[in-house]
């Protein structure tokens, strides 16, 4: 099978059927910013970005229980892919300014995420006053243990009042 991660295009011959797109990511690809915690579906530490396909907005994915064969085609971003030319992404740097997170578990998941988010709102931009809304729509499933989610939404607002074209 073929794919696209983090931009660089991944072969994979033989393809195991029992695999996650987790498992894959932390033990094969040694991508470990993406976390493992519930592995049920529930508090989305795993959350990854799927793109089907080019010109698409990337969705947010659970990577726990994605298999990893239903990736052929698709691009995928991790949080390590969301730096670019050693700058971080300004949803990184925001969430760093806000002192969102504590022990860091959940933030990738917050990220990955909230960057869904973020291209959706490039394509259709909404009004400030639906930028609470937006972002509880995002990331309200996702669970912090270090109940960091006040500094969280505080990040992601400021990023989304702050690009221009986001907010009409
Ligand atoms: S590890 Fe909890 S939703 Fe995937
Ligand atoms: S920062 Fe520790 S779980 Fe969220």
């Amino acid at each position: 099978m073929q794919f696209i991660l983090n931009g660089k295009t991944v072969k994979i011959d033989p393809v195991d059927p029992t695999q996650t797109l987790n498992d894959y990511l932390r033990e094969d690809a040694g991508l470990t910013g993406t976390k493992i915690c519930c592995g049920i579906a529930v508090c989305r530490a795993c959350t990854v970005a799927v793109q089907d396909s080019p010109g698409l907005t990337p969705e947010p994915t659970r990577s726990c229980i994605t298999p990893l064969v239903a990736l052929e085609g698709k691009s995928i971003t991790t949080v390590e892919g969301l730096a670019k030319g050693g700058e971080l992404h300004p949803l990184q740097k925001a969430f760093l300014e806000n002192f969102s997170f504590q022990c860091g578990y959940s933030g990738p998941g917050f990220l990955m995420a909230s960057y869904c988010l973020l291209d959706r709102l490039r394509l259709k931009p909404i009004s400030k006053d639906d930028v609470e809304g937006a972002i509880q729509d995002a990331v309200g499933q996702h669970i912090c243990r270090c109940t960091g989610y006040v500094r969280y939404h505080n990040a992601i607002r400021q990023v989304i009042l702050q690009t221009p074209g986001l907010t009409i």
